[in-house]
């Protein structure tokens, strides 16, 4: 009932959103299964894809956005199960799905990962709280580790892009001045594998992703070798994220990253070495260092189509949560 990730997904489960969300692309399909209902949306962190796309493709769905952001236009949030609240928080997630849901058919949440304990944040804790009190389906809008509706855009870009063969896809970490979470990568390296693509995932020492997560992708190659890595990619996506031994630590994260910097790039001459590869990137993305303007301004790049497919694969999610 939830869409939390697509941990467990079948191929064809994925097929379907994607074919779904094709139609609703088309315009084949301009069904309004949300009218007169209304879906809330809960960003307890910045976006600027996530939320209007939400809130447009709601209301092409016939619906209503409830834009919440809890400490800011709404009360500071407590997840943890059992605490004195004698704290800083306001609100316990108890209530406050209990209260929502008799507004609102779904609810969306944003909520990153604040990169301070690993063992606590791959469990995904506040999003977990949410589906625990909720009686009405939770989309998952990024979490700690996973960014479903991300990945199934991707997905359907490469689809778009590329056909339905299976492609090698290479998923390449980037120098970025700071840690980022790894929420992209996880869920874009699941869907890869899910949808049978060659996938190659290139990252320096110390950036490996979570382990369970890799042994869920099965056949993946995985190397510190950027250079060898692009060797006949068919798509390159690339993304920043966090050392998980370095979490509650950053000053280690940067100082041990700093050695990559100009040699992580998506640049010019590595793009050179691939089949033509198409370049990806979830967005925002910072110009110059993740990517340069020659590849991110070339016809290579497909960022704003593969951000337009944010619309169309989230009206497919709650088309098939909501609909019926
Ligand atoms: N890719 C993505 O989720 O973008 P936003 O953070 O702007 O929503």
């Amino acid at each position: 009932m939830h869409l939390l990730n697509t941990i467990g997904m079948s191929r064809e489960q994925l097929d379907q959103l994607i074919e779904s969300a094709l139609r609703f692309k088309s315009g084949d399909d301009r069904s309004r299964p949300l009218e007169g209902r209304s879906v809330a949306l809960v960003f307890f962190n910045p976006s600027l894809r996530t939320r209007a796309s939400m809130q447009v493709g709601i209301y092409e769905l016939g619906g209503n956005a409830v834009v919440l952001e809890p400490g800011g236009t709404s009360w500071t949030l407590e997840h943890r199960a059992g605490v004195v609240m004698d704290g800083d928080k306001t609100e316990h997630v108890a209530e406050f799905v209990r209260v929502l849901e008799r507004y609102c058919v779904a609810i969306g949440v944003r909520t990153f990962a604040a990169l301070k304990d690993w063992n606590e944040e791959r469990t995904d804790p506040i999003l977990n709280a949410f589906a625990r009190y909720a009686s009405v389906p939770i989309i998952n809008l990024e979490s700690a580790m996973h960014h479903p509706c991300q990945s199934l855009a991707d997905m359907m870009t490469i689809r778009e892009k590329l056909g339905t063969g299976r492609k090698r896809v290479v998923l390449t970490w980037a120098w970025h001045p700071k840690p980022l979470p790894m929420a992209v990568p996880n869920s874009f390296a699941l869907a890869a594998a899910q949808m049978g693509h060659d996938l190659v995932i290139a990252h320096p020492p110390g950036y490996e992703l979570d382990e369970e997560l890799i042994e869920q992708l099965g056949n993946v190659e995985i190397t510190n070798d950027i250079d060898a890595a692009f060797s006949g990619a068919e798509v390159i996506y690339a993304k920043s994220w966090g050392a998980k031994q370095f979490y509650g630590d950053a000053d280690r994260d940067l100082a041990t990253r700093a050695q990559y910097r100009s040699k992580w790039i998506v640049d010019e001459e590595k793009m050179a070495r691939t089949n033509n590869a198409i370049f990806m990137h979830c967005l925002p993305v910072r110009r110059n260092v993740i990517v340069t303007d020659g590849v991110i301004d070339s016809t290579a790049s497909v960022v704003i189509d593969e951000a337009e497919n944010r619309l169309h694969v989230q009206k497919a999610i709650m088309a098939s949560l909501l609909g019926g």
